[in-house]
């Protein structure tokens, strides 16, 4: 690769942009889209969730609200097989047992969040429920099982033959062992905003593969893996959830964008931060954010890490720029 192209992949610019050469170069603190007319509607997701995306861009064209449009997107990845690290399919712990963490927050700033939930596809849906329908945040284990079972759910055994004979390898050296870019998607995180401005945001995952039993990463924490404020704006993260808990990461997105920083500064600000404070040798992480005026921007510790923007039906990827 050219100096130049290392350069510009290193401050974010897209693959595909790069290989149409629609852009010259670009500052690291200013988001591509901040430098022209914000285009609404709009998804972002982290990882290559482009389907993801689409799906929340059509169900929001269809008539659905940016919230149901969040909750169909991320049901593409929870009910793919070969998505290793969300949903059905999704790498079990260390006792073989597929545990899902997922939350979501609406523009009116009501939250919802399950915890520690086996048994069923789409734990998205199962967090909105809870928002909706109950009266707390989080619900939890076999509480959350229970209250999915209540509300209609189907439950499922979400262990599939594949992550079984991935569990049986790994079983021989039980070397734990977190991989930096997981399967290169890891958790997702969508980000929406509506024609008129309003926000909202999901996050997913079966958390780190083979964990200990019990082990709960940041994605369904609010504030740590999801914040949205309709106000300000929405962030959401990726990658090793115990260093984004210790900061509550997507919180701090946020209200550094409140105090004035772009997404792009916010999320840079954000990850210097748990490299200033932890070691994180050996480990990834990633923030995405988007402001009420549809700026968006994304950062993350090391290379290899991508999110996904669509401001129409097309998706565009970005190589997120990174600290180390
Ligand atoms: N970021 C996902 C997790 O740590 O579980």
């Amino acid at each position: 690769m050219s100096k130049r192209r290392d350069f510009l992949k290193k401050i974010g610019i897209s693959s595909s942009l790069l290989s149409l050469g629609f852009i010259g170069s670009c500052s690291d603190s200013k988001n591509v889209s901040s430098n022209s007319q914000a285009q609404l509607p709009l998804f972002i997701s982290t990882w290559n969730n482009h389907k993801a995306n689409s799906t929340a861009f059509n169900t929001l064209k269809e008539g659905g609200t940016v919230l149901d449009a969040i909750e169909s997107g991320i049901h593409v990845p929870e009910n793919d097989p070969n998505d290793t690290s969300v949903g059905y399919g999704g790498r079990p712990d260390r006792d073989g047992y597929v545990t899902l963490d997922a939350c979501m927050m609406s523009s009116d700033g009501n939250a919802g969040s399950v915890t520690f939930m086996s048994g069923f596809k789409n734990p998205i849906s199962v967090a909105r429920k809870v928002m909706e329908n109950t009266p707390h945040v989080m619900l939890s284990g076999i509480g959350a099982e229970d209250f999915a079972l209540q509300e209609g759910f189907e439950k499922i055994n979400l262990l599939t033959d594949d992550s079984a004979r991935a569990l049986e390898e790994w079983s021989v050296k039980s070397k734990y062992a977190p991989k930096i870019n997981a399967e290169r998607h890891d958790t997702i995180g969508m980000l929406g905003i509506d024609a008129h401005g309003d926000l909202a945001g999901g996050c997913s995952t079966s958390g780190l593969a083979y964990k200990m039993r019990g082990r709960v990463g940041d994605s369904p924490i609010i504030g740590a893996g999801l914040y949205v404020d309709n106000e300000i704006g929405a962030a959401t993260a990726t990658g090793l959830g115990e260093l984004i808990m210790k900061t509550v990461g997507s919180f701090l997105v946020v209200e550094l964008m409140r105090n004035g920083l772009s997404p792009q500064e916010a999320c840079k600000t954000a990850v210097k931060r748990i490299a200033s404070r932890y070691n994180v040798d050996d480990s990834q992480v990633g923030f995405i954010a988007v402001n009420k005026n549809g700026a968006f921007g994304g950062y993350s510790l090391r290379s290899g890490f991508q999110y996904v923007v669509n401001k129409s039906p097309q998706t565009e990827l970005f190589d997120s720029s990174y600290l180390l």
